[in-house]
């Protein structure tokens, strides 16, 4: 019995240690240490043996059968480990295999431009002010010193929603409304999307515009023109010439429309220009007194100036493109140039 004992244990370490993986493990254990082994059936027969046998046999059956054990655990603990080994090897990243490249997106040309043209304006002090898209007629109009039926009104094509309300055919409104909540000193910038019922090659009925005022005690024709020039000369560059045109808007009196020298042509004279040398840039003014009444600011305490540029026009002629529904068309081969 004792030798058949011993015999098992050799038979039993050997597969142990020879199992190579935790489920073959697991089979030999069930093989020789489980209900129907060897093992467990010299176990049961202890009973037969003579009492003097038993102690002793009894002792070297718990003596192998601890053995065993001790070395199924040192065979799982070690097949464990090897198996995350290879886990951990087989997981790992070869830094030194080339990346893929990371497409970056880029910010739309519309967008760089809006952000130069207001970062000019922070520079100098000035704040932003954001209104509706869908506005009351009365701050589109009304406020702004147009009243219903004026001829004036059909300087913008302007889409209606309901009787008294539409898109915003300028950002000017929002001159109203940051007026009628905060006194002087104001220096406002508004940049935002308007609408007109205007489409061909340099219009779009959906186009950006940059609106901006300065209101306060003393301001005069000289700031404005102090103002203006600096921003023109930063977005169009120092050398290009500005002039002060005499013109008309409803909520500023006198007006002026400001032209910058012909980027094209440098003044000479072209196609873009019309052979005039000038490009149109923006609409400014003084403030009109009839538009500080109506916002219950002194008109005899205070002064200011107002201008309103589009977007798009100067992205156009600071990138010479002809068509404004290139900035809309999403076309990858146009983006990517900005
Ligand atoms: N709102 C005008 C437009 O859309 C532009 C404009 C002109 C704005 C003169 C002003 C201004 O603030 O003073 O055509």
């Amino acid at each position: 019995m004792q030798e058949k004992i011993v015999q098992i244990e050799a038979q039993a370490l050997s597969a142990i240690n020879s199992a190579e993986n935790l489920q073959k493990l697991e089979e030999v254990r069930i093989q020789y240490l489980g209900k129907s082994s060897e093992f467990t059936n010299i176990l049961r027969s202890l009973g037969t043996l003579s009492p003097e046998q038993r102690p002793q046999v009894g002792a070297l059956v718990n003596q192998t059968k601890q053995r065993l054990e001790q070395a199924l655990n040192e065979r799982r603990n070690s097949l464990v480990k090897a198996a995350q080994q290879q886990k951990i090897s087989s997981e790992k990243i070869d830094i030194t295999l080339p990346g893929k490249g990371i497409k970056r997106g880029k910010i739309h040309p519309l967008t760089q431009v809006m952000n130069e043209a207001k970062n000019i304006f922070i520079c100098l002090g000035y704040e932003i002010a954001e209104g509706p898209d869908v506005e009351l007629e009365y701050y589109n109009f009304d406020g702004l010193n147009i009243p219903p039926h004026h001829p004036s009104r059909d300087m913008w094509a302007t889409f209606f929603i309901k009787d008294d309300v539409i898109l915003r055919t300028h950002t000017s409104p929002v001159q109203i409304r940051v007026m009628e909540k905060r006194k002087p000193p104001l220096a406002i910038i508004v940049p935002g999307r308007v609408y007109r019922r205007d489409s061909d090659a340099t219009h779009s009925p959906v186009f950006y515009q940059l609106e901006g005022f300065l209101v306060d005690k003393n301001i005069t024709f000289g700031d404005l023109k102090g103002t203006l020039t600096e921003f023109l000369r930063q977005i169009f560059g120092r050398k290009r010439n500005v002039r002060f045109r005499p013109s008309f808007f409803p909520f500023t009196e006198p007006s002026a429309e400001v032209d910058v020298e012909c980027v094209m042509c440098d003044g000479q004279g072209c196609r873009l220009c019309k052979g005039t040398g000038w490009l149109e840039i923006l609409g400014s003014g003084m403030i009109d007194p009839n538009v500080f009444k109506g916002v219950k600011i002194d008109p005899e305490k205070f002064t200011g100036f107002a201008f309103g540029m589009g977007i798009e026009r100067i992205a156009m002629l600071k990138y010479g493109i002809d068509n404004i529904r290139l900035f809309y068309e999403n076309d990858l081969r146009f983006l990517e140039q900005f």
